[in-house]
């Protein structure tokens, strides 16, 4: 075991209720029920269990590190265990994520959606949780961007002496599975030009370039590249860290008082408005969505949550707040606006980009009657 701590956030859809849009009490339980138990084991030191829309988020602190086999199985059984409640109670999409049959000792690659950071704890930690539902991984690019590198968002970057070295980003593509680390500001255009493109090329990691320490990590799993059709979109979690030469919380928060577009939403078909929200608000209703993203907020301490004098987590719901009231409107706004728009691009997504989706099935029956022309 290390010394250092461990931040695991590793997601599914199991199952919802009454269609793509919760995830029931029933599977929160069964969540909240092994973890109880892996942490009286003393495999993990916390835990919580949220849901994104329809997606069972188990975040998990401990000392095992990345990618640790007993840490990704401990999720990959609760993963089981939920969908096989969900198909008991015929709930919908029962097991929808879970691509594989067997577990081969990490959890990447096999459904379920992971973001994972080892830290040296320093004096205080402040994190924040990042997960939303009826997107890609691709949605962090653009707050990723600004918290990290755009001046106009993150103050400290230009008046905290410990942040004017700038920030590096992994960035992985998807598509040919490779990655390149570009450093800002130095390399901000560059940086721009690919993740500008958030449907192949996603940030996957963030350092403070001075001296490597990690700031972000993100989920970078691909669905359909896995189960080589379309299986639902990619519904993302993120971790970043923050405060004392790094962004304030109030930084990494700010970029969210916008609504922005993401590529899902209905059937992972369509671009939305991505919609900040308390857990109170966490499923995806108007047209399967609006996609929307809830924030945690908490410090970990001596390789746990630190928690109340019950041993309760400390959580923070941080977009359960007024200041996100304008992200919204703005996003049912712009929501209304683009359905108006219907099945025709840019409301739709490129046709490039339906070749992963079920569009193609439809095209298939028109092929023989298209003549030269
Ligand atoms: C998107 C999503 C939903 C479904 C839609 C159709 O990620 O999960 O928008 O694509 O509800 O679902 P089926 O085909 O299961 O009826
Ligand atoms: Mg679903
Ligand atoms: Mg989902």
């Amino acid at each position: 075991m290390s010394k250092k701590t461990t931040i695991s956030v590793i997601k599914c859809d199991v199952g919802s209720l009454a269609g793509h849009h919760t995830v029931p009490k029933p599977l929160l339980d069964i969540g909240e029920k092994y973890l109880k138990k892996a942490q009286e084991s003393k495999l993990i030191n916390s835990h919580y269990v949220f849901h994104a829309g329809d997606d069972l988020e188990l975040l998990m602190v401990h000392t095992r590190g990345e990618s640790n086999r007993d840490v990704h199985k401990l999720a990959w059984d609760i993963f089981q265990e939920a969908a096989k409640k969900a198909k008991d109670l015929k709930l919908y999409g029962a097991g929808q994520d879970i691509l594989k049959t067997a577990f081969s000792g990490n959890i990447r690659g096999m459904g379920p959606g992971v973001a994972e950071m080892e830290i040296e704890e320093r004096g205080s930690d402040p994190i924040v949780v990042f997960a939303a539902d009826k997107t890609e991984p691709g949605a962090f690019n653009y707050p990723m961007f600004r918290i990290f590198a755009d001046p106009t968002s993150t103050a400290g970057l230009v008046i905290d002496a410990n942040m004017i070295g700038g920030f590096k980003f992994e960035v992985f593509d998807t598509v040919e599975n490779k990655k390149v680390v570009l450093k800002c500001p130095d390399e901000m255009y560059e940086l721009i030009a690919l993740i500008g493109t958030p449907g192949r090329n996603v940030v996957s990691r963030v350092w403070r370039a001075r001296d490597d320490l990690i700031c972000a990590a993100t989920s970078t799993t691909r669905l359909a590249l896995i189960a080589g059709k379309y299986v639902g979109k990619d519904d993302p979690v993120s971790i970043v860290r923050a405060q004392h030469g790094l962004p304030a919380l109030g930084e990494v928060l700010v970029p969210f008082m916008h609504s922005y577009f993401v590529e899902g939403w209905m059937r992972g078909s369509h671009w939305g408005p991505l919609m900040p929200v308390g857990l109170k608000n966490s499923k995806c209703t108007a047209f399967d969505g609006p996609p929307r993203i809830v924030a945690l907020g908490f410090q970990v301490a001596h390789g746990k949550i630190a928690s109340d004098d019950d041993g309760a987590p400390m959580i923070s719901d941080l977009f359960d707040d007024p200041a996100f009231d304008l992200a919204r409107r703005e996003a049912v706004e712009y929501a209304a606006a683009l359905r108006r728009m219907g099945e025709f691009e840019p409301a739709r997504l490129s046709a490039e980009v339906m070749e992963y989706t079920t569009l193609p099935k439809v095209l298939e029956k028109l092929k023989a009657r298209f003549k030269p022309a």
